[in-house]
This record gives structure tokens, sequence and C-alpha cells, in this order.
């Protein structure tokens, strides 16, 4: 198979600080791959390298052989690559339905408006907490409410790839597993996703494939099946009471 992005040798500095080391991996259309790792191990800064938030120092992000590394994010965002930052960077003073909206907005639909607007009320199904709350503006969700219009909104943008910064991150064991039964369900409906996780025990039961990033550098690869095994990683990640 081939792959749907590849990232090749990927290096992000903050000015002495090198956050990413020249890291690898790829991710085939249809795969959830998750990418693990400590606090500071280089995750966030690889997805946003990717999403067109930081330029990278050198490297390649190719989306089916096109080179990415470096363009601005809105052309990142028109090619399909769709990021839902940490920290669920909703935009607060919206209504929730305003924030849905401006998802949908994001890139053209074939069908045009009314196949965006079908799209709004199928996610706004899927989310009946939501539901509820259309009118009211985004800041006044819950952690785990703003978690889930952020994720929406990524989907709304009709993601070829949807990039995931640590979506259960803050949320109550309840909430991180419906969390990631939403993750299940988006990639069943046919979307790869890039998933950037310190759950790892929750990460490596939902992605196919599975990279460990420590120091920013790529310490560990392989099915995540196998991964969830592997006693090095029982001991670093696996091993407290993870939710
Ligand atoms: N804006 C910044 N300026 C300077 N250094 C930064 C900046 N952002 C991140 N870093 C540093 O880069 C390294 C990687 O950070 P990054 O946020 O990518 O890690 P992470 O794996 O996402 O961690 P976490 O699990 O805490 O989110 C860390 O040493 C961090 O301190
Ligand atoms: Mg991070």
């Amino acid at each position: 198979m081939s792959a749907l992005l590849e990232v090749r040798d990927l290096r992000v500095s903050y000015g002495h600080v090198e956050a990413v080391r020249g890291v690898s991996f790829s991710v085939s259309a249809g795969e959830i791959v998750a990418l693990i790792g400590p606090n500071g191990a280089g995750k966030s800064s690889t997805l946003n390298a990717i999403g067109g938030l930081l330029r990278p120092a050198s490297g390649s992000v190719l989306l089916e052989g096109r080179e990415l590394a470096g363009l601005p994010s809105h052309a990142v965002v028109a090619a399909g690559v769709i990021l839902v930052p940490e920290g669920r960077a909703i935009l607060q003073r919206m209504t929730v339905l305003e924030n849905l909206v401006v998802g949908a907005e994001a890139r053209p639909w074939p069908g045009g408006r009314d196949e965006a607007r079908a799209a709004v009320e199928a996610q706004v199904k899927r989310f009946p907490s939501l539901q509820r709350r259309l009118e009211q503006p985004a800041g006044a969700l819950s952690g785990g409410e703003q978690q889930m219009l952020a994720i929406a909104r990524g989907v709304l943008a009709r993601p070829r790839i949807l990039l995931l910064d640590e979506p259960s991150m803050g949320l109550a064991p309840l909430l991180v597993r419906q969390i990631f039964e939403i993750v299940q369900e988006i990639h069943r409906e046919g979307t790869t996703i890039l998933l950037v996780e310190q759950n790892a025990r929750m990460a490596l039961q939902t992605a196919q494939e599975a990279y460990v990033l420590e120091r920013g550098e790529v310490a560990l690869h392989g099915p995540a099946a196998q991964l969830a095994q592997d006693p090095r990683l029982q001991a670093a990640y696996l091993g407290g009471d993870v939710a």
C-alpha cells in the first residue's frame, strides 16, 4: 500500500532547541497511526509542522507525493490536511453552530451549500450535547464538549487526513473512552487519522500502527498491537494504571 502521508527526516527547532530531530514515518489511506511518547518528546511540534503551523527546519511532508513542508497553513488545509490542535482551539466567543459552520467552510463541498448544511446536521446528531447548545458561546462548553466540538469542526473540513493532538487530554475517564470511540467511528466512516496521545494504552488500542517519540526521535515503531506487548513500552508507559 502506498502512503497517503509520508514524513521524511523532519526537523523542527525553536532557536537552539531541536524539538524534532529527523523523524520519519508514513500513514496509509484508511489507517489510524498513533504518535505516542512522554512530555516534550516533540509530538506536537511534529504535528504542527505537518499542519503548516510551524515551518520545519528541514525534511519532507508528502501528501500523495506532493510536498507540503513549508507551505502556509491555509495551503495545507486546502490540500486536505486538517489539524485539531492541542488544547481544543475552538472559537470561544462564537456560538457552537458558528464554529461548526466555520469548519464546514474550510474546504469547498462538491455538492455545494446543501451538502455542507447536511454535513453540519450530521455532526450535530453525532454529538447530542452540542445539539442542546448550538446557540451558546463555545467558550461556555465543558472541556469534553469543547473537545467534541473541535473534532466535529475538523471532520467538517473534509480531511484527507485528520491530525488529532491529544484529544483525551485533561478529560475524566468516561469522557476519554467516549472520545476514543468517536475517533474510531470517524475512522470507520473512512477518515485517515494521525493521532497524537499521551494515553499510550488507549492510543495503541485504537491505532493500527504506532510510533514512539522520545527526545525528538522515533525510538520504536510497529503494529500497535505488537507495541502494546513490547516490554520496553510496558515499563515506560503502560505500567501505571492509565485511564
Ligand atoms: N514555542 C516553543 N518555544 C520553545 N521551545 C518549545 C516551544 N514549543 C515546544 N518547545 C520545546 O520543544 C520540545 C518538544 O515540545 P512538544 O510540545 O513538541 O512536545 P510534546 O511531545 O507535544 O509534549 P506534550 O506531551 O507535553 O504535549 C520540548 O522541549 C519543548 O519544551
Ligand atoms: Mg504536545
